[in-house]
């Protein structure tokens, strides 16, 4: 059994130099959101949810991004909203089928 339903990790790589990057994108930002987003709906921690800092995946001109495991889901942060409320759908889901 997985020790988190889904590991999340957020690219916060932030380059000094003027070439594209997550973070010149709000990554950091999205990634407090996220994590205490999740924390307020109780759908983080162990069997749950778990939200982790990652360097660069080498996709930066498609950023910013976020992959899930263990499905190995990327997103683009854009589309934040959708996400939390996708998390939030399946885990209270699973929450009510374990409940019979
Ligand atoms: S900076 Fe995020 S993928 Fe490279």
């Amino acid at each position: 059994m997985a020790y988190y339903k889904y590991h999340i990790f957020f690219c916060l790589n932030q380059r000094d130099d003027n070439e594209q990057c997550c973070n010149n994108f709000g990554a950091e930002d999205k990634f407090n959101y996220m994590k205490k987003k999740l924390k307020s709906l109780n759908l983080y921690g162990v069997n749950m949810c778990r939200v982790n800092r990652a360097g660069c995946f080498n996709r930066c001109q498609e950023g910013p991004l976020l992959v899930i495991y263990p499905e190995e889901t990327w997103y683009r942060l854009l589309i934040m909203k959708i996400l939390m409320k996708l998390l939030r759908n399946i885990l209270t889901m699973e929450r009510k089928l374990n409940a019979y």
